[in-house]
């Protein structure tokens, strides 16, 4: 069985009380499925003191490079400090408003693995894309570009999200049989390098996943939970996503 995993994607939103308030609902959350809050860099600490054991701390975003002159960049190695298990890489905010193109996305991929954390890599078609009918092109250019770099073992111990570009924050989900045939499509590519990990791999979706959408979304048999953003913003809502994870 794979392993089902809600993560929440703070973006540049939340505070110390967002920590508390996640913390205090996670208390409670049910096993079976993986929680996982990714909240700012400033957080991380409070979020690594405040969480109960067995909730999942990411970051969201990570450097290709170990150490040295970066001004302003964290390491892998930093990250796996303060308590990260997790890191998200490649998302579409920081490829198109940040210029991270799929072979920098794959080196930091890299790193992430390199030092022990498990990154949760971000692929998803624009509209224009998707209208092109160039979803499937599109995904497996970023998949292949991991690949390139790490080898055909690069998703053994890692996660894929696929987040449509148009479905993001925009309160337009992907139908679940948009969503899953991408997902299968995803884990076809894995798994003409590598079956193995291509049978454990958590493929989560992202795009406006809700308290009342998740369920649906979640039934589909190559999806494996979701990457949250502004419905991990509410304590509450974020933890009954988590609840819809193990339903469906
Ligand atoms: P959204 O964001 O849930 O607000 O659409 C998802 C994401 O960007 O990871």
């Amino acid at each position: 069985m794979r392993r089902k995993i809600v993560a929440g994607n703070w973006k540049m939103n939340g505070d110390a009380e967002l920590v508390r308030d996640v913390a205090a609902q996670a208390a409670d959350a049910i096993s079976g499925a993986e929680l996982v809050v990714c909240p700012p860099y400033t957080l991380l600490s409070a979020a690594a003191n405040h969480l109960p054991t067995g909730v999942g701390l990411g970051a969201q975003n990570v450097s290709e490079y170990s150490s040295g002159a970066y001004t302003g960049e964290v390491s892998a190695a930093m990250l796996l400090e303060m308590g990260c298990r997790y890191v998200i890489v490649g998302h579409s905010e920081r490829r198109a408003l940040f210029g991270e193109d799929s072979p920098r996305v794959a080196a930091k991929f890299s790193a992430a693995k390199e030092a022990g954390l498990i990154p949760i890599l971000c692929v998803g078609e624009t509209l224009a894309e998707r209208d092109a009918q160039r979803t499937e092109v599109v995904v497996a250019e970023q998949v292949g570009a991991v690949f390139e770099a790490v080898g055909s073992h690069a998703f053994s111990a890692a996660v894929i999200a696929y987040e449509p570009v148009w479905a993001i924050g925009t309160g337009r989900t992907a139908t679940p049989e948009q969503a899953q045939s991408v997902h299968a499509c995803i884990r076809q590519r894995v798994a003409e390098h590598d079956a193995d990990s291509a049978a454990s791999l958590p493929i989560l979706y992202g795009g406006s996943v809700k308290p009342d959408n998740a369920e649906q979304i979640f039934a589909q048999e190559d999806i494996d939970g979701g990457l949250i953003g502004g419905a991990s913003l509410n304590a509450e809502g974020f933890l009954k996503i988590h609840r819809a994870v193990v339903g469906g």
